[in-house]
């Protein structure tokens, strides 16, 4: 492979393109390096393609999650069912909220929290439900329609966990409006980078106007925001409590540039994904993700039977291609095990697909070169 992924093809990697650097060096050149007008257009340009009525950005998917669960009102004493295989920013923003995520286990037919599995959470839960968190993971639209009953039986808010699945489709809606709020990540491995980043989507004004209150020290600077009397032009009134978790301009301007892209990497990646299926579907021994029309394929992720994972893994970044695994199931952490006395044994299609999951490289610039090299060198693995 006489290219710059020679010595090392990743599992993910940004794709800038020079239109990308000009909108970047732009704003450097401009008045605004913050709090600017580029925020609102990336916002406009994300909540249009989504058809979502709001988008509010945040400095990571992180610090979005954590937004959308402090809005959703978990506070100390609240639950949220959040599945165990997912990374750990899921779970970890109930917990900057005060509240208890209560783990669920995945279905093997989406690789996505399993509805029946969350229905059994809700029941063990001690206290009220806020929060049902599904997570589309790899790209996976995770069917919503059964998580939206699941919480309005429980009254709680359904916060979609979509920072895999930016460009994903259940049939005509993009994911990012069914739910009564999304978040995304564009950490640069994911479909668009803003090099850290984050958004909310949402169709609720209330929504809106909470999220960026809380990105922002809940501070208000309107007249018309106002709970006391307002003094004059200086004045602002903190009416929330809220943090910084503000996009800066530059980081904005890159995301409006790769919007105008973003089409065409979950082309590209729908590509890489079927020459993959092409490749790979007569290696005994793994098995291939679920299909769906609508999947953005953030990862490809496969699944290595007898045990033999860890060798697969080891082959592959020998041999230069950076295979990564996701996830470690989070009831599996030390923090959560200690926290709340989960044990190995707890969810068992988490910790058997867990066992043998393997990422492999999937990322618009990959050429279809480089796909036939990954195939080939997991065939040798497995010799
Ligand atoms: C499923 C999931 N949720 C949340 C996050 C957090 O996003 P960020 O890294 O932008 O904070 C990630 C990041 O990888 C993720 O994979």
């Amino acid at each position: 492979m006489p290219d710059k992924f020679e010595k090392y093809l990743p599992y993910g990697r940004q794709s800038i393109s020079e239109d990308d650097i000009n909108a970047v060096v732009s704003v450097l050149r401009g008045d605004w390096l913050t709090m600017g007008p580029t925020v609102e257009r990336f916002e406009k340009s994300f909540a249009d393609y989504i058809g979502a009525a709001h988008a509010v950005s945040f400095s990571n998917g992180t610090a979005a999650l954590h937004a959308a669960m402090h809005v959703a009102g978990v506070s100390p004493g609240d639950n949220a069912i959040v599945p165990s295989f997912t990374f750990a920013a899921t779970a970890n923003s109930v917990t900057y909220c005060g509240g208890k995520a209560v783990f669920a286990d995945m279905s093997r037919d989406t690789l996505c929290l399993d509805p029946e599995s969350a229905v059994d959470a809700c029941k063990k839960a001690d206290g009220p439900i806020k929060v049902i968190a599904p997570v589309s993971y790899a790209g996976y639209p995770a069917g919503v329609g059964e998580f939206k009953k699941i919480a309005a039986r429980y009254g709680a808010v359904l916060v979609e966990d979509a920072c895999h699945a930016l460009g994903a489709e259940r049939g005509k809606n993009k994911v990012g409006v069914e739910a009564d709020m999304t978040a995304f990540s564009f950490h640069p491995v994911k479909h668009i980078t803003t090099a850290e980043g984050g958004m909310v989507t949402t169709d609720s004004p209330d929504f809106a106007k909470h999220l960026r209150l809380f990105r922002s020290h809940g501070l208000v600077r309107d007249k018309k925001d106002f709970v006391r009397s307002y003094e004059g032009a200086w004045d602002n009134d903190m009416v929330e409590i809220g943090y910084n978790y503000r996009l800066n301009e530059i980081s904005c301007a890159l995301g409006e540039s790769q919007m105008k892209r973003l089409p065409s990497f979950v082309a590209r990646r729908r590509e890489i994904a079927s020459l993959y299926r092409e490749k790979l579907s007569s290696i005994s021994g793994i098995s291939l993700p679920p299909d769906h029309p609508g999947h953005s394929y953030h990862i490809f992720a496969i699944w290595v039977a007898n045990g033999r994972r860890n060798k697969v893994f080891e082959f592959l970044r020998k041999s230069g291609i950076g295979a990564q695994v996701h996830y470690v199931p989070l009831h599996l952490h030390t923090y959560y095990r200690q926290k709340f006395g989960c044990k190995a044994g707890d969810f068992p299609v988490t910790e058997s697909f867990s066992a043998g999951q393997l990422s492999i490289p999937m990322f618009p610039d990959m050429t279809d070169d480089h796909v036939d090299f990954v195939a080939e060198k997991i065939r040798e693995s497995l010799a």
